[in-house]
C-alpha cells in the first residue's frame, strides 16, 4: 500500500541537491572564487579594496588576504579558500596562482563532465597528472648555490613585484636577504635551516618605505614609565615580567571603612610596603631593565626610578616573547619565584626620534625588520609583500631549487604533461590533458592582466618550449617571450609544487561530491526561501548565482 510513496527522512528545512546539479553548484561556486582573485596575478595585476562590516578597509594584492577578508558564506567556496590558506602556510607565496589553477581545473572538468566522462575518471586523471607534475618540477628545477645573493635577490624581487613593495624592492630585498641570513643555521647534516621565529617584523608609519631597516635584536615601541629613569642601559641584566607591579587586589569586591586617620595611614603603609617589596625583589635579582607586560603602580615607578632601573609597562606579549629569544631570558610570571637565571643579558638603547627602544642580545640571536611607510594601509600591504618574499627567500636558502617564472614553468609542465598523457590509457588521458591546459592559465592571465593578447602569448610560449627553450616565459613589461630565469624572474620550486598539488586536491574534492544535503537553506541570499524553498536544484542554483554575481561585481 505504501508503494510509490517517497519516504521522508529529512527535516522540512533541509535542502538537497543531487548529481549533475550538485556538480554545477559546486563548480560554479569554486570558479567564482578563483575568478575573484585572477585579476591580481602577476606584476601587472591590480589590487582590491575590501571593506569589512565594521567599515575598516584593506587594500591588497595578496590572494589569501583577499579571500579571507571577503565575507564568503558558501561551503564550496570555503574549500577553495582553504587552498589559499594551505598555500600561505606551506609556501607563503603563490596563493593567487594556487586558487586560479584550482578554478581552471574545475572549469575544464566541467567540459569533461559534459562529454559524459565519469567524475572518477577525471579525479584519477587529475591525480596522476599532479603526481607527474611534481616529478617534472623536480626535474626542471635548477639546484642553485644558496649563498648566491644575486639569485636570492631575484627570488625576493619576483615575489615582491606587483605588490606595495614594488617601488622599494631593491632596498627591501637586500634587507630580506640579510634578515634570512641572520636567522639561518646549519643542522648536523650541513643543511640550512631558516628559523623565522627569530625574525620579528615591526611596522612604523610616518616615513617612506625606503627608510625601512634591519636591526639586530628587538624593538619595544614604548616610553620609560618614569621621567627620572635612565633611557639606556648597556651590558644590562634584563627582566621580562608578565605580572603587574601593583598592589594585589582581592578577588572579591571589598570595602574598607576606616574610622580614624591612624588606621588609614596603616592601610596605606601596608600598600606601600607591598610595592616596596616588589621593587626590592627586582633590584635584588640584579635587573637593570624591566619590560613588564602588565601595569606598574605610580609609587612603584618612583621606587624603580630611585633604584636606577629602566622600566617599561604594558609591553606587548609578542614583544616579550621575541625579546626572550633575543636576550636569552625567560618571561617571569611570578616575581617571588624568579631567579637570576631568568634574566637575560644585552644592550638597551633609545631611538628618541621614533620613541623606541632597541634591544640587542649578546649570545642569543634575533633580528627585527623595521618596515616604514607613509600610512597604515601602505605599511600593511608592505608587510604582506615582505612576508611573502621572506618566505620564498627562506625556502630557497633551505631547499635550493628554483624555477623560471613568468609562466615558463607552467608552459613547460603543460607540454611535458601532454607527452605523458599519450602514455595514459582510457578516459584518464583526457583528464591529464585538461590538467595541462589548466596550468597554462597562469601565462594567459599574466598576459591578460598586462593588457597583452593572451592567445598570441600562449602560442609564442608553446613554440619556444617546443624548440626546447625550457625557461621561455613572458616578459610582461615588453610583451616578449624571453628566458625569464636569465631576466631574474625566479621562483622557488617548493611553492610551485605546493600550488599544483593543493589545486589538484581541492578540485578533486569538489568533483567527488554528487550530493549536497544541507540542514538549512543552501542559498546565501535569504530571499531564496520565499521563492518556494523546495529542495532541489533550482533553489541551489539560484543561491549560487547570487554569490557568483556578487563576486563578479568585485572585479
Ligand atoms: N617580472 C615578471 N615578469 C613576468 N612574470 C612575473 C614577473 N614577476 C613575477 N611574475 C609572475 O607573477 C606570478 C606571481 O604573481 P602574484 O605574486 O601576483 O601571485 P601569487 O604569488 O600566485 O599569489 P600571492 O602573491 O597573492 O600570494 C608568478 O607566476 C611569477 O612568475
Ligand atoms: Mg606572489
Amino acid at each position: 500500500m505504501q508503494q510509490g510513496q517517497p519516504m521522508i527522512v529529512m527535516s522540512e528545512d533541509s535542502q538537497r541537491v543531487k548529481d549533475k546539479d550538485a556538480q554545477d553548484y559546486n563548480i560554479s561556486a569554486a570558479r567564482a572564487v578563483a575568478e575573484a582573485v585572477r585579476s591580481t596575478l602577476g606584476p601587472k595585476g591590480m589590487d582590491k579594496m575590501l571593506v569589512d562590516s565594521m567599515g575598516s578597509v584593506t587594500i591588497t594584492n595578496d590572494g589569501v588576504t583577499i579571500l579571507q577578508e571577503m565575507d564568503i558564506d558558501n561551503p564550496t567556496a570555503e574549500m577553495i579558500i582553504e587552498v589559499a590558506e594551505t598555500q600561505e602556510d606551506e609556501a607563503g607565496d603563490g596563493t593567487t596562482t594556487a586558487v586560479a589553477i584550482a578554478g581552471e581545473l574545475l572549469k575544464n572538468a566541467e567540459d569533461l563532465l559534459e562529454q559524459e566522462i565519469h567524475p572518477t575518471a577525471i579525479i584519477k586523471g587529475f591525480h596522476m597528472a599532479s603526481e607527474q607534475a611534481r616529478d617534472e618540477i623536480d626535474d626542471i628545477a635548477q639546484d642553485v648555490d644558496t649563498e648566491d645573493e644575486e639569485l636570492l635577490r631575484s627570488v625576493a624581487e619576483t615575489s615582491m613585484t606587483g605588490k606595495g613593495t614594488e617601488v622599494n624592492k631593491e632596498h627591501l630585498s637586500q634587507l630580506i636577504i640579510d634578515a634570512v641570513k641572520q636567522v639561518t643555521v646549519e643542522d648536523d647534516e650541513g643543511n640550512n635551516v631558516v628559523d623565522l621565529e627569530f625574525l620579528n617584523i615591526e611596522t612604523q608609519t610616518g616615513r617612506s618605505a625606503g627608510e625601512s631597516d634591519l636591526l639586530e635584536g628587538g624593538i619595544v615601541d614604548k616610553d620609560p614609565v618614569h621621567d627620572n629613569m635612565p633611557t639606556e642601559a648597556t651590558d644590562a641584566d634584563i627582566l621580562l615580567l608578565n605580572e603587574a607591579i601593583e598592589v594585589e587586589e582581592t578577588d572579591v569586591d571589598t570595602e574598607v571603612s576606616v574610622t580614624d586617620p591612624d588606621q588609614l595611614q596603616k592601610f596605606l603603609d601596608r600598600e606601600e610596603k607591598q610595592l616596596r617589596e616588589k621593587v626590592d625583589t627586582i633590584a635584588d635579582l640584579g635587573a637593570d631593565v624591566v619590560f613588564c607586560q602588565k601595569g606598574i603602580d605610580d609609587l612603584a615607578q618612583h621606587y624603580l626610578a630611585k633604584e636606577g632601573i629602566l622600566a617599561v609597562r604594558r609591553a606587548k606579549k609578542s614583544d616579550l616573547e621575541f625579546l626572550s629569544e633575543v636576550v636569552g631570558a625567560s618571561v617571569v610570571s611570578d616575581l617571588e619565584s624568579a631567579t637570576e637565571d631568568d634574566l637575560g643579558f644585552g644592550d638597551v638603547t633609545r631611538d628618541d626620534a621614533d620613541e623606541l627602544f632597541y634591544v640587542e642580545g649578546e649570545d642569543a640571536h634575533g633580528v627585527t625588520l623595521l618596515l616604514r611607510g607613509s600610512t597604515e594601509h601602505v605599511v600593511d600591504e608592505l608587510e604582506r609583500g615582505v612576508n611573502d618574499a621572506l618566505d620564498v627567500v627562506a625556502q630557497t636558502v633551505s631547499d635550493g631549487r628554483v624555477l623560471a617564472g613568468g609562466g615558463a614553468i607552467e608552459v613547460e609542465l603543460a607540454s611535458r604533461l601532454r607527452d605523458y598523457a599519450d602514455s595514459v590509457s582510457g578516459r584518464e588521458q583526457l583528464a591529464v590533458e585538461a590538467f595541462a591546459d589548466s596550468l597554462e592559465l597562469v601565462p594567459r592571465v599574466l598576459a591578460e592582466n598586462a593588457g597583452l593578447d593572451s592567445i598570441d602569448t600562449l602560442v609564442d610560449l608553446r613554440s619556444a618550449h617546443d624548440d626546447g627553450d625550457v625557461e621561455a616565459g613572458l616578459n610582461v613589461f615588453t610583451g616578449d617571450v624571453e628566458d625569464t630565469f636569465e631576466a631574474g624572474v625566479v621562483e622557488p620550486a617548493h611553492a610551485k609544487e605546493q600550488a599544483v598539488t593543493s589545486a589538484a586536491e581541492a578540485a578533486n574534492l569538489v568533483l567527488k561530491i554528487d550530493d549536497i544535503i544541507s540542514a538549512g537553506d543552501l542559498s546565501t541570499d535569504k530571499g531564496g526561501d520565499e521563492e518556494g524553498g523546495a529542495p532541489g536544484a533550482p533553489g541551489g542554483a539560484g543561491g549560487m548565482g547570487g554569490m557568483g554575481g556578487g563576486m563578479g561585481g568585485m572585479m
